[in-house]
């Protein structure tokens, strides 16, 4: 009998594509997601790419009864922790929001896992809980000084696992810090799909070189760095999605709380990766160098030597798969998974 694996977010952007990793693995997929931030849809496409069936709940995992309701009846093996809100801008001005849906929705998460013996998780922490390093690359062990809300958040619910994993240390928790996710599958399918104006550079530049937006606005050019505009360690989101898989075979029921970057150990600056777009969408991509935005810092890279080592993982995909899968996704669904959910139910 295959792993039964239990998502949570498992709809959205890291968890549809850790989904269809999951199931092409041979793992089994149970997906609880309220749809606050994204599509039935995506799920409906990883199904078709793997040609297996998920077992989907529409459910707030706040809602402890839901989720001891899942639980009993689909008896998994192991958590992947994707729920959770994760805008820096919105999280400073609803504070409380984030606190509650991202911490204290993961402590309603592990009591239940508690609750029902299921002893191991791996959680979405991001390279957010560094705040701004003291010099790249940026090592696990560095000085963790989130500088707002949702960083916070991610920070709290990392000591909440390492508390736990004190308690009970027969519990194996996975904590991966993501650094910048980008890209898409291959296939074009499933992609990102953020709701009204993008936050995130790739997005925003996908965007302009659809027509959707008019141009990119170059938040600073004046930053110690190669070309003055921020870098950062853009890792492709099917990378990430196989770190996922990576840290299940190594450490399922293992013990202990286990911390890694997931990165790919090099630096991308805004100019360069806006011209690698325009090369692969042979598009223009109209930009104006902007003021700095309040809180971003000059350059955030990881250093994954530990992840190498310990999940025998590492990054294959490079920038110029990170542009052209992205563009596949924008091209093939300029407005995101909007509108096909019909389309999908004639197939
Ligand atoms: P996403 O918004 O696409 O996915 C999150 C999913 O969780 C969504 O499908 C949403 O509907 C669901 N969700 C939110 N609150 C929920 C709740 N209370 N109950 C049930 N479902 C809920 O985001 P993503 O980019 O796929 O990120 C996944 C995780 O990775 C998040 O925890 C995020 O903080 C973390 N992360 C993301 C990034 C990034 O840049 N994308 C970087 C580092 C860490
Ligand atoms: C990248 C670079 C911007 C948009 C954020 C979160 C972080 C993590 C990942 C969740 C920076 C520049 C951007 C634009 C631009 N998320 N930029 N014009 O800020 O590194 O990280 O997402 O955990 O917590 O903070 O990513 O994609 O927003 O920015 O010039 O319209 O692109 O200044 O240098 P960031 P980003």
């Amino acid at each position: 009998m295959s792993q039964r694996i239990l998502v949570t977010g498992g709809a959205g952007y890291i968890g549809s594509h850790t989904c269809l990793a999951l199931l092409q693995a041979g793992f089994s997929v149970v997906v609880v997601d309220n749809l606050s931030n994204s599509n039935r849809e995506a799920l409906r496409r990883v199904e078709q790419l793997s040609s297996r069936t998920i077992s989907f709940y529409q459910a707030d995992i706040r809602d402890k009864s839901a989720l001891q309701a899942i639980f009993a009846t689909e008896q998994p093996d192991a958590v992947i922790h994707f729920a959770g809100a994760k805008a820096v801008g919105e999280s400073v001005a609803k504070p409380l929001f984030y606190y509650d849906n991202n911490v204290n929705a993961s402590g309603v998460l592990l009591a239940v896992m508690q609750q029902f013996n299921v002893g191991t998780i791996v959680f979405s922490s991001s390279a957010t809980v560094y705040g701004d390093p003291v010099s790249v690359p940026i090592r696990e062990d560095f000085t963790l000084q989130p500088t707002n809300p949702y960083g916070r958040s991610k920070l709290m619910v990392e000591q909440m696992l390492a508390d736990l994993v004190v308690a009970a240390p027969q519990f194996s928790a996975v904590i991966l810090r993501y650094f910048n996710p980008v890209g898409a599958h291959e296939s074009g399918r499933i992609g990102e799909d953020p709701n009204g104006i993008p936050n995130n550079l790739m997005p925003f530049i996908s965007q302009v070189a659809v027509g959707r937006r008019s141009e990119l606005a170059v938040f600073g050019n004046d930053y110690p760095t190669t070309d003055g505009t921020g870098v950062r360690d853009y890792i492709h989101v099917c990378d990430l999605a196989d770190g996922h898989v990576k840290a299940l075979q190594q450490f399922f029921n293992r013990g202990g709380c286990h911390i890694f970057n997931l990165g790919t150990g090099s630096g991308v600056s805004v100019l360069q990766m806006l011209n690698a777009f325009a090369a692969a969408s042979a598009k223009p991509i109209p930009y104006r160098i902007a003021p700095r935005r309040p809180g971003d810092i000059a350059a955030c890279y990881a250093d994954a030597t530990l992840a190498n080592q310990q999940l025998h993982w590492r990054a294959t995909r490079d920038l110029e798969a990170m542009v052209h899968d992205s563009w596949r996704w924008q091209q093939q669904n300029p407005q995101g998974y909007a509108g096909t959910e019909q389309q999908a139910d004639l197939l």
